[in-house]
């Protein structure tokens, strides 16, 4: 089923799930704010666990919240790379919880051949992240009992974005910089910035469809891996922390995560990569809900820095990035 953006995609599951009275969910305490707006539009008791510096799920902190109204658990395929997602299984499967993948940073990705975002009960992906389209997000169900109502309302093709797509469509370097030309402003200290809106219609709009609709995801997923290695190299020149060795070797990431001790190096890298378009960019946009219940969550996004891997590195970067 398609929808416009993951963010519908997961109130469609809520909404089908049917949470009753004293039911709750178990949610990620480091995620995007727009995964969070579903949850407080329909008043959905929460409760966050843990994710640690690695972005795998601290299970302690998912027991402690255990309980018989727990009734689903949503888990992170952080950046392509599903950590513990089989025992999460496992667990949901001997407790009677519902497992709800986000597999928005991987679309097009498998994990021990299993497409990812079909291993949960429930999946949602995000491809429009991957190929860049304006909307473009899928929903995944293991039951056929996909039976609430939604409003059906299509988004419109907003010509600028079409325009520009469609005149860089295999150039996604150049894309990056006309956009970075019209930005209007960036803020590399606030993690509340710039929150994802509220969207009030459900279905992607038709240029987004036939786009992920004609993509070769095998390649596409190919590509992103021969980025993630090339930047790596980058990453261990400069003496920036790796997160992850390797990425999996049939995903589809949609960034790759390192981290700076440097604050000032941060900040440099950022404003050089976002005057030119070279996709490096602050992950998440927090809310002030989930940095309430743990302080380290922005000790993390403080050092936390992503590359978009539709960037392939250049010796352009090499030269603008010289100094850092
Ligand atoms: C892990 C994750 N899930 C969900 C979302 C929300 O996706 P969308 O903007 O398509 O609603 C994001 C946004 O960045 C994300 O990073």
């Amino acid at each position: 089923m398609l929808f416009a953006y993951a963010r519908n995609a997961f109130e469609y599951i809520i909404k089908n799930i049917k949470f009753e009275n004293d039911d709750y969910i178990l949610l990620p305490d480091y995620n995007c704010d727009a995964v969070y707006q579903p949850i407080k539009k329909n008043k959905i008791n929460h409760f966050f666990y843990r994710i640690d510096d690695y972005f795998s799920p601290d299970f302690q902190s998912i027991f402690d919240r255990a309980g018989k109204n727990l009734k689903a658990i949503l888990v992170v395929n952080y950046f392509g790379q599903p950590l513990k997602i089989n025992s999460l299984k496992q667990y949901c499967n001997d407790n009677n919880i519902l497992l709800i993948e986000d597999n928005s940073h991987s679309y097009g990705g498998s994990h021990m051949n299993q497409k990812m975002g079909t291993i949960g009960d429930y999946g949602f992906s995000s491809p429009r992240k991957i190929i860049n389209t304006p909307t473009g997000a899928i929903l995944y169900s293991n039951n056929n009992n996909l039976n609430c109502k939604f409003p059906i309302k299509r988004a419109k093709v907003e010509y600028k974005k079409f325009l520009l797509n469609f005149a860089t469509l295999n150039n996604y370097n150049l894309r990056e910089k006309v956009k970075a030309y019209f930005r209007q402003e960036n803020k590399f200290d606030n993690p509340l910035f710039p929150g994802e809106p509220d969207v009030d219609y459900f279905l992607p709009d038709l240029f987004s469809e036939a786009l992920i609709n004609m993509s070769n995801w095998d390649k596409i997923s190919e590509k992103r891996i021969k980025n993630w290695y090339k930047w790596s190299i980058f990453i261990k020149q400069k003496k920036f922390q790796i997160i992850f060795d390797h990425p999996l070797e049939k995903s589809c990431p949609w960034l790759m995560p390192f981290y700076i001790d440097s604050p000032k190096k941060r900040l440099k890298l950022l404003e050089i990569s976002s005057k030119n378009g070279l996709g490096l960019s602050t992950w998440p946009t927090l809310t002030n809900e989930a940095l309430q219940t743990n302080n380290k969550l922005l000790d993390r996004w403080n050092k936390l820095v992503v590359i978009n891997l539709n960037h392939t590195p250049s010796k352009y970067n090499e030269i603008l990035f010289k100094d850092i």
